[in-house]
């Protein structure tokens, strides 16, 4: 089987398991882990911020980012289809008291003058002061879209202008950072809070970081108990996230360039696949009206993708543990399955 439902599904590898195996640990809830210690010092400055908090999980590094820039109350600007909007269990609500106002979004992005938009009167006892943004960069459900650096510049910018905190929801910042050539740490720098998950990717079985300044971080660690995201010896798993730092990076590269190829091969094929959306490591697929059947047949060819909040659009993602070979096969084996003209994809 060809596994190409998400870059959340490697298995990490021999290298990264002898990291794990050879971590010093320690009680993380002291700070007295030395491979977290380390990360936290590593993360931060690749996220370009003063100071990280290691997480389990991006979705609670998203919630503290929240609950530690809103109050009870306030209003979250969201793109409508971001992961903190449709993933996320009405969490900006349930744990923070936000309301979250979803602009439409083009390829995921939004505009300074539609945020400029939603900002009231904050001076009204009636209306919910808008006070917070959030960016996600890949975006998820757009496709793996990137934000341009210069639309982030504005965005903060636009942010800094009118008193509004602005969070970058980072959990494919490196695909983000790798495609548009620009270091993690400059798109990240101008955020209060940025966060990346390292269990995409980078390949790690789980983790992320949330990062920004010390005052902000030092509220975090106090949102990691809160959420119940404060660990033990957690350096077990932030060992692998070094060793990703160190060797996972780059080669995020292969993985855009394969999904590169499956869009090209499938759309040669006669699939329908819109090329100008591949930026990074998803290609999205359309296969019509009977999605589910077409994913079945698929599956019947070897080859698993996933939904997509587009009700016709499957996705597939290339990942690490996805070959050349294997983007070859899936090639073939989806045009097949889709009954359309046979292509030698290898
Ligand atoms: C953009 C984005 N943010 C956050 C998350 C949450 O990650 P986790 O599964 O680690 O909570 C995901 C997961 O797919 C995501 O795509």
């Amino acid at each position: 089987m060809i596994d190409l439902r998400s870059d959340t599904l490697t298995q990490p590898t021999t290298a990264m398991r002898e990291a794990i195996a050879n971590a010093r640990v320690g009680d993380d809830q002291k700070r007295e882990d030395p491979t977290v210690n380390e990360l936290e010092r590593r993360g931060a400055d690749f996220l370009g911020q003063e100071e990280a908090v290691f997480l389990p999980t991006a979705t609670m590094a998203n919630q503290i980012a929240l609950q530690i820039l809103g109050r009870p109350g306030d209003a979250l600007v969201v793109e409508r289809q971001a992961h903190i909007m449709l993933s996320e269990l009405g969490g900006p609500a349930a744990h923070s008291g936000l309301l979250t106002i979803g602009l439409h979004g083009t390829k995921g992005r939004f505009s300074p003058d539609q945020v400029v938009a939603e900002i009231r009167d904050r001076t009204s006892v009636h209306v919910a002061p808008t006070r917070l943004v959030a960016l996600e960069n890949t975006h998820n459900s757009a496709g793996g879209r990137v934000w341009p650096l210069d639309e982030i510049d504005a965005m903060v910018a636009t942010c800094r202008e009118h008193d509004l905190a602005v969070h970058l929801d980072g959990a494919r910042l490196v695909n983000a950072a790798i495609a548009s050539g620009t270091e993690p740490a400059r798109i990240g720098r101008g955020f209060d809070t940025v966060t990346l998950c390292f269990s995409k990717g980078l390949g790690c079985p789980l983790g992320a970081l949330i990062a920004g300044s010390v005052e902000l971080m030092a509220r975090a660690r106090r949102g990691k108990h809160f959420f119940g995201g404060a660990m033990r010896q957690a350096g077990i798993v932030a060992a692998a996230c070094l060793y990703a730092l160190d060797h996972h990076v780059e080669r995020i590269a292969d993985d855009h360039a394969r999904a590169r190829r499956l869009a090209e091969g499938l759309a040669g094929a006669g699939v329908d696949v819109d090329l100008e959306q591949v930026e990074t490591n998803f290609v999205q697929i359309d296969v019509g009206p009977d999605r589910a059947g077409a994913i079945e047949r698929m599956k019947e060819h070897g080859v698993l993708v996933s939904t997509t909040v587009h009700p016709t659009i499957v996705r597939a993602v290339t990942h690490l543990d996805i070959t050349e070979e294997d983007v070859g096969r899936a090639i073939d084996a989806i045009g097949a399955a889709l009954g359309v003209k046979r292509t030698a994809g290898v």
